[in-house]
């Protein structure tokens, strides 16, 4: 396709994922509607993992090297060309790609090859086995499938983690809200909430301020669409455990920079295990010249590991602690 072709038909496709989930269904159905997906949206949605893999403990990332990996709503492949590369696997690792799409497919089919030659990739219109050892994986999918389909996918595949990409937006935020309640009965939150308790916000989401490839921008620069800020809602579950969660607090607002603070809207455990949000003033004068400028640009969903200093009526005043 030429650059023109391509600028037309993203911009056709990106105002369908705008409306509602039963109206945006049919790009998958055109070959050169799902070239240009491939080409625009595949490259901008690997860097989402990336975010998501760099805030695993490395026990976890560890326990993900050989377990078979289940691409659910795969499109052209988008996630497990970006598994396989970020996670660096060897080729004796299962991937399965699962689209109803028989045109996507393809598509993964072609760039795995292509990039990945002699991986263990197969892909199937239908998944509907129990694969108890798995890593089951959803990017942009739980939003067309709706979450009763996706929850029914993870109780027949069963699988050790579940981990999901999906639109920041508010609306499906909602809908996101009520599959971690009903999973968090057979699974343990891993990222991004501290604690399995119940979720206190309308609203939280992660937000990856990244770039990309000269061509990609030019290319978003045509059709109109940010790529630079990448919002988005992304999790993930362990099968549960005996241990109690505390995974810690994490960032989801930033809400201000002042002459001597950042504050931050936090979600965090309190003495009770429940999850509340808070905001934290973090102060300049305990950050290096390197620290400050990275809290400038840093992406909403980081974990802090901090020790609180004093109330400020609805503030908390935090010291930041050092890994060690
Ligand atoms: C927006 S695309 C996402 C593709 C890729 N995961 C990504 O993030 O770039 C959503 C994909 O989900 C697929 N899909 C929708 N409903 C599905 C279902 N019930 N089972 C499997 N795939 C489905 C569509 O065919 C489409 O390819």
């Amino acid at each position: 396709m030429t650059e023109p072709e391509i600028v037309t038909a993203i911009k056709n496709m990106s105002a369908k994922f705008t409306v509602k989930r039963d109206h945006i269904t049919d790009y998958v159905l055109d070959h050169r509607q799902v070239s240009a997906y491939a080409a625009f949206y595949l490259p901008t949605n690997i860097p989402k993992l990336h975010f998501l893999l760099s805030k695993l403990p490395e026990d976890i990332l560890e326990d993900f090297k050989n377990r078979p990996f289940i691409d659910m709503g795969a499109g052209p492949g988008t996630f497990s060309l970006g598994y396989k590369m970020l996670m660096n696997i060897g080729n004796h690792v299962e991937m399965i790609a699962v689209d109803t799409a028989q045109i996507m497919l393809d598509q993964a089919t072609k760039l795995m090859n292509g990039f990945f030659p002699g991986s263990k990739f197969q892909t199937v219109r239908k998944y509907s086995e129990k694969k108890s050892n798995s890593i089951l994986f959803f990017g942009h999918s739980i939003n067309e499938m709706g979450i009763d389909k996706a929850q029914d996918q993870i109780m027949t595949i069963d699988p050790e983690y579940v981990m999901w990409i999906e639109p920041g937006t508010s609306e499906f935020f909602h809908d996101i809200k009520k599959l971690r309640t009903q999973i968090l009965e057979s699974y343990d939150v891993i990222y991004p909430c501290p604690g399995n308790a119940g979720c206190p916000s309308d609203w939280c989401h992660q937000v990856l301020r990244t770039s990309h490839d000269q061509s990609i921008e030019r290319l978003s620069q045509m059709v109109s669409l940010d790529r630079k800020i990448l919002p988005m809602v992304a999790h993930v579950y362990r099968k549960k455990q005996k241990a109690a969660v505390d995974n810690g607090p994490v960032t989801i607002r930033f809400m201000t920079e002042t002459k001597f603070s950042f504050e931050y809207e936090v979600c965090m455990q309190n003495e009770n295990g429940d999850n509340r949000n808070v905001v934290i003033e973090i102060q300049k004068k305990q950050l290096s010249k390197i620290d400050s400028k990275a809290f400038k640009n840093a992406d909403v969903g980081e974990r802090l590991n901090f020790e609180i200093e004093k109330q400020i009526q609805e503030k908390l005043r935090v010291k930041l602690k050092r890994e060690e």
